[in-house]
This record gives structure tokens, C-alpha cells and sequence, in this order.
């Protein structure tokens, strides 16, 4: 008998959206449950009914065999039904002992027992390996530490089946690794746990079990054992996906950006950038693998005008761009897809069309003698969202109601449309669903191939291998190496690089700059 059973849920909202047509869900105790599918395919509105914060328009829950009718989530609590959101629900100014028992305090005699809440928030943290501090206040507390706090709070509550709503969409590389680490401590402890993602790399790792979703239907389920990336990348887009994006062969041209001997100290005085040499060429897209924190965010925001450097040069088509702020940098023909686009990327609150323009308004045809000239940048909106299938009901549409891939997007017909020679992308596709990844890399190589000159940064290494022409490792600040990316090019090689175990010498360096 299965834990859950959802059967044939439909949810049409009071504005008449259909987000769930029909979705039957199976979840067996002590398994690991998969929920993938694109951007606006209905899971999180499937797992808000079995968490009672919405209610099904038709359709039915078992649990343990038994219906039941979730009709809020205290019903759901009862019925050891746990949830953490996509966008966390904890009081700032609490610490995190006070917000794990929010609610359900303990007590002595009339008052409540905050020693005990201490106790039992260190009790839990150490039988999941789920470690924070119960003292910290949530405001001084990083995002996959207030993660944490939300899953021992929905255990404290007696969670045997929990519900994470895209948990790693928030998280880094390394606190990703933990937050697997404490799933699986989960099901040592005969939890049962329901995932959601709509990153394959993620599913293929953690969990026994997929389900697929797509346009608010289920698609199907699978054994995880017995798929793969591409079928579940198929199921999820309702087509073929080419994971392998062609590039095709080019001979590198001049060099575009050239850094010479840059260093780039912190406050406290870290060579987080310690004296490197590179060069991007006119044809090329110069890979930057490295494990997060080892320089690449740094140097990006020199290159970008986001920080003044210590000492050493960078120039793009032989003009000096450093220290004079980003409007220099764009000015000399430079586009930049920024790591964190939420504080960096977008205004959230202004138009598509305006959010096209936003470095070029004050140019024509955007701004002529008499102005700024609505007619052309809302031409400019329209022609762009067509070009970059940008999914949105018109070019007035706010930037902030839009999907996270439709918003990265707007970013990167922005940059593109500014006709740049030098791209520096950082994170291109984080937090992006397959379909918009997959038009990316495309958009990415196919710019490559036409002359455009390329820097890019990510924490994906698959993302690296797949689109780069050259590798640059970096570690400690420092470059480990310059590889050819080459067919026998391992992630294994690389990892060497990464991790600093091996180096290339100054010499073989400065040759393959
Ligand atoms: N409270 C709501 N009111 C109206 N429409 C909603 C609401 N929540 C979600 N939707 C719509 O329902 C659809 C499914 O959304 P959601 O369940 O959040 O998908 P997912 O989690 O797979 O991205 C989307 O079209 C979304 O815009
Ligand atoms: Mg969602």
C-alpha cells in the first residue's frame, strides 16, 4: 500500500487557470520521490493540496490507505505531512530555536520553555546531521542555513513524509552536496521525502523514483534506475531535447580582452585575484571551471566595472577598462549576463520593453532629440520577445511576474542586442528550465561562431565542457591550467585542476594564454 495516493487531481484557480488537469500521484514509504517538469507545469500547486494550502477542485488523497480531506495545512501537520517553500516563511528577528517551535512551544507550567526549545532544535539538528546554530537569529542567517531551520521545523512538527519544493534552486554547489547528505539521513530515519526540480543532474542523483509533469498534466513515472537525462528531458519538453549543442569548427581570431598580471585584493587583504594573464579571442568561448569561491565572481566583477582592481591591466580592443565603472565598460562594446540577475539582471517592477533598454535608453532610436521615443522601445520589446521566445503576454508585461527562464531571457536578448564584442556570461542558466537552457547554449554558440568573443563562468562543469572552445581552471585566485577542450578532455582531469592537486608551470601557461 502506498503512503500517498493523489488521484485525478484538477485545480483551476479563481482566475480560471488549469494547473492541474488530472494528476494522479503514488508515493511509497521510505523512497526518495522525484517531482520534475518546466516551469509552470503545476508542482508546486499539486504539492500545496497535499500540503492543505489550496484545495482541489476535484480529486481525491489517501494516506496510508485511508481519504482523507486536507482542508489546511494544520490537517496536513496532523497527518505528518511536512512542506518547505520555494520562498522560506520564517520570522527574521526570531532565532532559529524560536521559529523551529513557533507554534508548538514547549512549555512549563504556563510559560514557554525556551531552554527546552534549545535542547530539542540541538537533539534534532545532530540525529539529522542538519547542523546550525539554535541561537542565531534568522535575519544573520545564510539561505541554505534558513533551509535547514524549515525542515528541522516541519520534523519538529513530526514530519514522516515531507514535501521540498525546489530546494536546491536557492542553494550552492557545495551546500546542495549537504542538503543530499541530510535527505538521505532522512530515509536512514524511515522518512519519506517528495522533491521537486526541474534540474535532471539532480534526479539521476538522489532519487528512486520520478514523476513528470507537463502543461498541468502528469506525463508519467519512472523507476530513476531505469531512465536517463535525455528521456526525462523528452517527457518533461514534449519533444526531442539535443542535450549536445553543435559547435562547429572555427579558427580562434584576435584577441579581444586581454588581462595582464591582474590582482585583486579583498578588505582584509586576500589575493582573491593573484596576478593572471589570459586572453579571450574574436571566435572563441573561454571556459572558466573552478569550485565556486575560488576568484571567478571576483574577477568578473573587475572585468565588468562592478570593482576597482589592485594593480595590472585589462583591455578590450586595446582600451583600458578597469576602475571606471560598468557605463565604461558597456560603452567599449562589452555584454554582461550577471551571475545573481534578480539584484543585478532585471528591474523587476519595469516592462519587458523597458528592461530591453535599460543600458541604451539614452541613445537613439530609444531616446532622439525631442526624448524618449515609447513607440520604438516597445517595437524593440516586440521584436526581441519574438526572436527569443520569450513567453509573456505583451511587451508591457512586468519583468517580475515572469518565469525564471523567461526572465533570463530578457537578460540575454538585452546583452545580445547591444551588439557587443566581448560577452562575459556568468551563470548563464542557473536556476533556468531545460528548454530555455537549451536556447541559450544555442544562442551562445551560434554568436561564438559569428565573431563574438566569449568569458564564461559557470559552476556547471557539464555547461563548461559543453560549450567551450578553451578551458581556464582557476584555484586560489590563481590559473591552474589553460586546456584545449579536446574529446578526451575528462571531468576527472579537470576535477585535478580544480581541486589544486596539479598545476601547469609558468611556462606551459604563458604559452597557451
Ligand atoms: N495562486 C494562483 N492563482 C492563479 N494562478 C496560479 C496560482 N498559482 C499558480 N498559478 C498558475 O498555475 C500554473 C502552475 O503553476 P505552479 O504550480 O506554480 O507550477 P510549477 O511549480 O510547476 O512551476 C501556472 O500557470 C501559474 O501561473
Ligand atoms: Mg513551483
Amino acid at each position: 500500500m502506498a503512503l500517498l495516493e493523489a488521484r485525478d487531481i484538477v485545480k483551476i484557480y479563481p482566475n480560471g487557470v488549469l494547473a492541474n488537469n488530472g494528476v494522479s500521484l503514488s508515493v511509497e514509504k521510505g523512497e526518495i520521490h522525484a517531482v520534475v517538469g518546466e516551469n509552470g507545469a503545476g508542482k508546486s500547486t499539486l504539492m500545496k493540496i497535499l500540503y492543505g494550502l489550496e484545495q482541489p477542485t476535484s480529486g481525491s488523497i489517501q494516506l496510508r490507505g485511508e481519504q482523507v480531506v486536507l482542508s489546511g495545512p494544520h490537517k496536513a501537520i496532523a497527518q505528518g505531512i511536512g512542506m518547505v517553500h520555494q520562498n522560506f516563511m520564517l520570522v527574521d528577528s526570531f532565532t532559529i530555536a524560536e521559529n523551529i517551535v513557533l507554534g508548538s512551544e514547549p512549555r512549563s507550567g504556563m510559560t514557554r520553555d525556551l531552554k527546552k526549545a534549545v535542547a530539542d532544535t540541538e537533539q534534532l539538528s545532530k540525529t539529522y546531521g542538519l547542523h546550525l546554530d539554535p541561537m542565531a537569529k534568522i535575519i544573520d542567517t545564510p539561505v541554505g542555513m534558513r533551509q535547514r531551520v524549515e525542515i528541522l521545523k516541519a520534523l519538529y512538527r513530526g514530519a514522516e513524509l515531507l514535501i521540498l519544493d525546489e530546494p536546491t534552486a536557492v542553494l550552492t554547489p557545495g551546500e546542495t552536496t549537504d542538503l543530499f547528505n541530510a535527505i538521505r539521513n532522512l530515509i536512514n530515519e524511515g522518512k519519506t521525502v517528495i522533491f521537486i526540480t526541474h534540474k535532471l543532474r539532480e534526479v539521476m542523483d538522489i532519487s528512486d523514483r520520478v514523476t513528470v509533469m507537463r502543461d498541468a498534466k502528469l506525463v508519467g513515472m519512472v523507476n530513476t534506475s531505469e531512465t536517463s537525462i535525455p528521456d526525462l528531458a523528452r517527457m518533461m519538453v514534449g519533444r526531442e531535447v539535443f542535450m549536445q549543442v553543435e559547435r562547429p569548427p572555427v579558427v580562434r581570431g584576435a584577441p579581444v580582452l586581454e588581462v595582464n598580471d591582474m590582482l585583486y585584493a579583498n578588505d582584509a587583504g586576500r589575493k582573491v585575484v593573484n596576478h593572471i594573464s589570459f586572453r579571450v579571442c574574436r571566435n572563441e568561448i573561454l571556459g572558466i571551471a573552478g569550485v565556486e569561491g575560488n576568484g571567478q565572481t571576483e574577477l568578473v566583477e573587475v572585468l565588468t566595472g562592478l570593482r576597482d582592481v589592485t594593480t595590472g591591466e585589462a583591455t578590450v580592443n586595446g582600451v583600458d577598462v578597469l576602475n571606471q565603472g560598468p557605463r565604461h565598460v558597456r560603452e567599449h562594446k562589452v555584454a554582461h549576463i550577471p551571475e545573481d540577475r534578480l539584484t543585478n539582471g532585471v528591474a523587476r517592477d519595469a516592462s519587458i520593453a523597458d528592461n530591453l533598454i535599460i543600458d541604451s535608453y539614452y541613445r537613439p532610436p530609444f531616446k532622439q532629440h525631442l526624448g524618449l521615443q515609447p513607440e520604438a522601445i516597445r517595437k524593440h520589446g516586440r521584436e526581441m520577445i519574438a526572436e527569443f521566445g520569450i513567453v509573456a503576454a505583451s511587451e508591457d508585461t512586468h519583468v517580475g511576474s515572469l518565469s525564471g527562464g523567461n526572465m533570463q531571457k530578457v537578460i540575454v536578448a538585452r546583452e545580445f542586442s547591444s551588439n557587443p564584442q566581448l560577452l562575459i556570461a556568468a551563470q548563464p542558466t542557473r536556476g533556468v528550465d531545460i528548454g530555455a537552457i537549451e536556447f541559450i547554449h544555442q544562442q551562445l554558440v551560434d554568436k561564438r561562431t559569428q565573431g563574438l568573443a566569449i568569458l564564461l563562468v559557470s559552476a556547471d562543469l557539464q555547461e563548461v565542457m559543453k560549450l567551450s572552445d578553451r578551458i581556464m581552471v582557476m584555484y586560489n585566485g590563481e590559473i591552474a591550467a589553460f586546456l584545449p577542450n579536446t574529446p578526451d578532455l575528462t571531468e576527472e582531469k579537470l576535477g585535478m585542476y580544480m581541486l589544486g592537486a596539479v598545476h601547469q608551470t609558468p611556462e606551459e601557461l604563458e604559452a597557451a594564454r
